[in-house]
């Protein structure tokens, strides 16, 4: 079940936290927060992670929306590291306000402000006594840096009153289709941690520092995809504690990768022979790059894989998949023994898919 929130609109997380964010119909959505202080009779505003240029429109909508005067009234933006996809609407909202103050590590900073923002204020979380920071309005916000996930100069911002902890790309998913993750957003955090996160030793060091805050967050709201509540935030953090990613799997399987790639490139060969050259090339198709994701596999022209992306087990599932799903029962009859037996010639583990069909095991024979 998946919340049926609006997400053309604002939305109010907890007292004075507001999502601005936008594109959360789109495969890689992005989560913006605002956050309102009032206290000892005065009032500020935090912009978390602003965005692309492409979410002004919707950034400026949402923002106006909760505060009179909308982003030319902010008073501080924090962004977490200098990705487009968090900061490239920044030099408009500095140009929009020349009051506006950014906080940031400085090694993100040194950066960012290369987009013409030399002359914006700017405080440097790295500068900060004790990590803490207590705001005017008598309110307090931690920061908690993340070296290598995935920036050097990563940096969470940790909100003491709302308990909220915004992570940035930590924690953060594709394909998501709610505001709110449920566990089956899993899936979409654990394909984007394996392509943009470098190491699980990074990811570690994070969540012992997720662990060690106190008090504990309420919610973990990353940059993309669901926001993070309950018990899924622990749920999320031990599969995270033990999940592989970029350099961990391009290490392991620098080994097994060229049998992998051979026998794909010889079931290749095969389907061609039952679904024919036209629907292979067709099929292919779906997995080039689109520019919205990274594609699944690199290859030449003739339809050869040269590599693998992600998580090659599960990437060549996909694929085998996709060619079943468009093969008629006959096809599928002669297409299932073909890519078994290919893949136990070369050492390489069956899927159980190919084992079954109509519910009924099927006989194997490898020559
Ligand atoms: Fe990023
Ligand atoms: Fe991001």
């Amino acid at each position: 079940m998946h919340d049926l929130i609006n997400m053309d609109q604002v939305s109010e997380l907890a007292n004075g936290v507001y999502w601005v964010g936008a594109g959360t119909k789109t495969f890689l959505s992005r989560n913006s927060f605002l956050r309102i202080f009032k206290g000892n009779g005065t009032t500020g505003s935090l912009l978390i992670d602003p965005g692309p240029t492409n979410d002004l429109d919707s950034l400026s909508q949402k923002v106006s929306a909760v505060l009179p005067g909308g982003l030319s009234k902010l008073n501080l933006v924090f962004i977490n590291h200098q990705d487009p996809d968090v900061v490239g609407v920044l030099p408009t909202l500095t140009k929009l306000n020349q009051n506006l103050t950014v906080i940031a590590t400085e090694d993100t900073w040194r950066l960012v402000n290369l987009n013409g923002m030399s002359q914006t204020s700017f405080r440097a979380v790295d500068r900060v006594q004790g990590q803490t920071v207590g705001l005017p309005t008598g309110h307090k916000l931690q920061f908690i840096p993340t070296p290598f996930c995935h920036f050097r100069g990563a940096c969470m911002i940790y909100d003491l009153e709302s308990r909220i902890l915004f992570t940035g790309d930590l924690f953060g998913g594709i394909a998501a289709t709610g505001l709110h993750a449920t566990e089956e957003n899993w899936a979409g955090i654990k394909a984007f941690h394996q392509l943009y996160m470098p190491s699980n030793e990074a990811i570690r060091l994070a969540v012992k520092k997720i662990r060690a805050l106190s008090p504990a967050p309420l919610a973990l709201m990353p940059q993309h995809g669901g926001l993070i509540k309950g018990e899924l935030m622990e749920l999320f953090m031990q599969r995270m504690e033990e999940l592989q990613v970029g350099l961990d799997i391009i290490i392991s399987l620098t080994e097994k990768l060229p049998a992998l790639i051979a026998g794909l490139n010889e079931i290749l060969e095969g389907v061609k022979e039952i679904l024919g050259n036209d629907e292979v090339h067709r099929i292919m198709g779906f997995f080039k790059p689109d520019g919205t994701y990274p594609a699944l596999f690199t290859l030449d022209h003739a339809d050869q894989v040269k590599d693998i992306k992600g998580e090659p087990v599960e990437a060549v599932e996909a694929l085998l998949r996709t060619f079943l799903r468009f093969a008629s029962e006959d096809q599928k009859a002669l297409l299932q023994p073909k890519i078994l037996q290919i893949l136990l010639q070369h050492g390489l583990p069956p899927f159980d898919f190919l084992l079954t069909r109509d519910d009924q095991p099927m006989e194997l024979t490898v020559q």
